[in-house]
């Protein structure tokens, strides 16, 4: 496994604005404030360079993955191949696959509800493992544990993907 940048991703040519832009047609129809938040998520969350870790042709497991708005960005402009993510959230995955239909058909997504500490879906191994501002959630003694369970899900030669909050500036903390 190599936790080292990715050297063949995808340079993204996207900032936060145009990342907002993408999550309104992912999200459009769909109304309330976890929709308002997934078009915030790119001006506090700096995907553009997490998508440019991600290799062309990926199969990507997102843990954490809230409304799925990661995945839906690789989906619509990144050439994944197949996503998928899982939530302690059942609202988050229910925004999440009304979100799915919105992606290029040839992508596969699918989203499912379950717990990072307790019982991850499907025991199979992806190209990329992500974790996005998740681990802050879980209890301090657990962490390790979720680590490693991610690490395992990882493919040889393959990438885990990790990004968490810093505590400054405070405003992107609470995104
Ligand atoms: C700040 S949000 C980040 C969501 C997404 N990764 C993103 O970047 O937009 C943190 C997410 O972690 C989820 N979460 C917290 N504890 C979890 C756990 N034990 N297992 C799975 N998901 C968890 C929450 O439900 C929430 O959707």
């Amino acid at each position: 496994m190599e936790i080292a940048p990715a050297t063949d991703g995808v340079r993204s040519a996207h900032d936060g604005a145009s990342l907002s832009r993408r999550a309104r047609r992912l999200y459009g129809g769909a109304r309330g404030s976890a929709v308002a938040l997934q078009k915030l998520r790119p001006f506090i969350c700096p995907f553009e360079r997490l998508i440019e870790h991600i290799p062309r042709g990926s199969a990507v497991l997102d843990v954490g993955c809230g409304a799925g708005l990661f995945l839906g960005l690789l989906a619509a402009d990144h050439g994944i191949v197949r996503g998928a993510g899982f939530d302690s959230s059942p609202r988050a995955i229910a925004l999440a696959n009304r979100m799915r239909p919105n992606v290029p058909r040839e992508v596969s997504l699918e989203f499912v509800v379950a717990d990072a500490i307790e019982s991850w879906p499907a025991a199979e191994c992806f190209d990329v493992v992500s974790l996005i501002d998740v681990m802050h959630h879980i209890p301090r003694t657990l962490q390790s544990r979720v680590l490693s369970y991610a690490m395992d899900r990882v493919r040889p030669g393959g990438l885990l993907l990790y990004k968490d909050m810093a505590l400054r500036p405070r405003w992107r903390g609470r995104g």
